[in-house]
């Protein structure tokens, strides 16, 4: 069996699959290791909402970033389909965040004149206008922001698509092996100690969700991220409830094919415990039905939980270890990593190509959060 690959992917969820993809795209030859089972984590967990005008207000790096990956699920869709046959579901049919309050209205309008500085599409509806287009939604509902160009995927699905390409563009993807060390020699990565013994590679990535700052404490890097658990459940109607997903700050409700409806989603920090709560659950549901009354009637399907990896400033890392030539990290995209994965993956590419990606990733740099001093 050969154990020396040009680039060794450690993680299977959405930042690894977009990775190996854009490496097996420039003909690379990758392995990718996943410890437990492909998209079995936060990338399984997703809603998979590309918000990034619902999510982030339309300034900074951050973005800019999101912008870019969202522009690029148009091409992405048809990509995927070919090359592994999975449909990611893409659907453009825009956010709707709720206001139920004069207060929401007032940081609606506030958010509108940022996003229209941008040059970015919004609209903001009268609550009349919000249930004309969206009939299930209740009288209190005062008025809406309309993010046209905030689409959604099935979050597994995409994480699936990008592996599964990769794998039909002839990388190797092994499930159930745990990477638990790394080879280095003078400053350089050459391989991982895994639970199947040594994978030998002068690129190895590490895009190990929330479970990458430990793996990286091996390489005497203190990156720091938090753990931050997050509930969904979903129910099913015969008639669909809703076209546009729809977002408050008390939860959102992202409709999928098939009646479908993922309800999500809790935040709470500092844990990698998966039990879904009573309490996680009823209050996201009582939520919901304040925005959509009807969805006490719908069919029960399951609840569910991931861990969002998050760090300090609420950036991403994607960048090479300060100490070790060749061993680049991708890891942090909390809250939008689906959004983000697209140009993750183009960005890693390019970096362990030696290429300038084409847009500032300065402020995603490791360096940015380590501490000097244990170095
Ligand atoms: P993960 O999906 O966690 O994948 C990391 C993988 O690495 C895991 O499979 C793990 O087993 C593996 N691994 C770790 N260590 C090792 C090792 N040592 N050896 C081998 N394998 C290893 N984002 C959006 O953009 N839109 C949304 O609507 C959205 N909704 C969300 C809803 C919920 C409830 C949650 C929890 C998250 C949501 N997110 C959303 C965020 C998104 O899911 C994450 O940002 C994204 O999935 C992170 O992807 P990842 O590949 O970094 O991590
Ligand atoms: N982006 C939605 C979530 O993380 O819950």
């Amino acid at each position: 069996m050969n154990r020396t690959y040009e680039a060794i992917v450690v993680g299977g969820g959405v930042i690894g699959g977009s990775v190996a993809y854009s490496l097996a795209k420039r003909g690379m030859e990758v392995l990718l290791l996943e410890k437990d089972s492909l998209a079995g984590q936060a990338s399984g967990a997703a809603a998979g909402m590309l918000g990034a005008q619902a999510e982030l207000e339309g300034e900074g790096p951050l973005f800019q970033l999101a912008k870019t990956s969202r522009a690029m699920f148009n091409g992405l869709a048809d990509e995927l389909k070919i090359a592994s046959g999975i449909d990611i579901e893409l659907v453009n049919k825009g956010m709707m965040k709720l206001a139920l309050t004069d207060r929401e209205q007032q940081e609606h309008r506030r958010i509108l004149e940022v996003h229209r500085q941008n040059n970015e599409v919004a609209e903001l509806f009268t609550g009349d206008e919000a249930r004309r287009r969206e009939p299930a939604l209740a009288n209190e509902v005062m008025g809406a922001l309309y993010l046209e160009r905030d689409g959604q995927v099935a979050a597994p699905q995409l994480a699936l698509g990008f592996l599964k390409s990769a794998e039909a563009l002839g990388s190797v993807i092994k499930e159930d092996v745990e990477v638990h060390s790394f080879h280095s020699s003078k400053g350089k990565i050459i391989g991982v100690a895994t639970t199947e013994g040594d994978f030998m590679s002068d690129n190895i990535v590490v895009t190990g969700g929330a479970w990458s700052e430990s793996l990286l404490m091996e390489m005497g890097l203190p990156l720091i991220t938090h753990p931050v658990k997050g509930e969904c459940f979903s129910v099913r109607t015969e008639v669909p409830l809703l076209s546009s997903t729809i977002f408050s700050s008390g939860c959102y409700l992202v409709p999928k094919k098939g009646g479908r409806i993922i309800v999500g989603a809790t935040v709470i920090p500092n844990t990698f415990n998966q039990q879904t709560t009573v309490k996680g659950i009823s209050l996201l549901l009582e939520n919901a039905k304040k925005l959509v009354p009807s969805i006490e009637e719908a069919e029960w399907e399951g609840a569910w939980a991931g861990i969002r990896p998050q760090t300090a400033d609420g950036l991403p890392y994607m960048g090479e270890h300060p100490d070790y030539d060749g061993l680049f990290i991708a890891t942090g995209h909390y809250r939008n990593g689906i959004l983000l994965s697209p140009i993750t993956g183009e960005v890693m590419a390019d970096l362990i190509e030696g290429k300038k990606p084409s847009l500032d990733i300065s402020s995603f740099r490791i360096e940015r959060l380590i501490s000097k001093k244990t170095r």
